[in-house]
């Protein structure tokens, strides 16, 4: 009984461990570097309020729901997504975009590498303010 006790409370600390390591990842993203990395979204996306490109504005997106530029023609399926914004999210999408909402229309292969990711991440929760 207390061999399980002290099992349950091992993989409890693991686990908060990840959680802790996970949130760690995106504050540790270089922004320098991940303004660097955001030429790549540049060619479509602005971060200016209210102007969009081929792809929507990203002022404020964090917070928001997937497809809710009024102004902007979004596909059914990132409407449908029912996503909201995080650190957490835009990283998956970014990471897939067609693998996280099937038949989006962003023209995005993904970008693989998770460091990358976090300092494009960290960039764009200073830039979309
Ligand atoms: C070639 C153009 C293109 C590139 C490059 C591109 N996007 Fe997009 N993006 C789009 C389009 C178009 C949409 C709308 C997709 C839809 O309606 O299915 C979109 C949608 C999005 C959304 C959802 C916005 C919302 O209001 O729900 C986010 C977030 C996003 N892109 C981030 C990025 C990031 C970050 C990059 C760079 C890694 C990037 N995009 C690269 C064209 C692009």
């Amino acid at each position: 009984m207390m061999t399980v006790k002290i099992a349950i409370a091992a993989l409890g600390l693991t686990l908060q461990g990840l959680t802790l390591f996970g949130g760690a990842a995106f504050a540790d993203g270089d922004a320098a570097k991940g303004e660097a990395k955001f030429q790549e979204c540049a060619a479509c996306h602005k971060l200016e309020a209210g102007i969009n490109n081929v792809g929507p504005s990203l002022h404020g997106v964090f917070g928001r729901k997937a497809g809710e530029i009024a102004d902007f023609r979004y596909s059914p399926a990132i409407k449908r997504s029912g996503i909201t914004w995080t650190p957490d999210t835009l990283d998956a999408f970014i990471k897939e975009p067609q693998a996280m909402v099937p038949a989006n229309r962003m023209p995005y292969a993904g970008l693989a590498d998770p460091a990358a990711r976090a300092d494009l991440v960290a960039y764009l929760q200073k830039a979309t303010k």
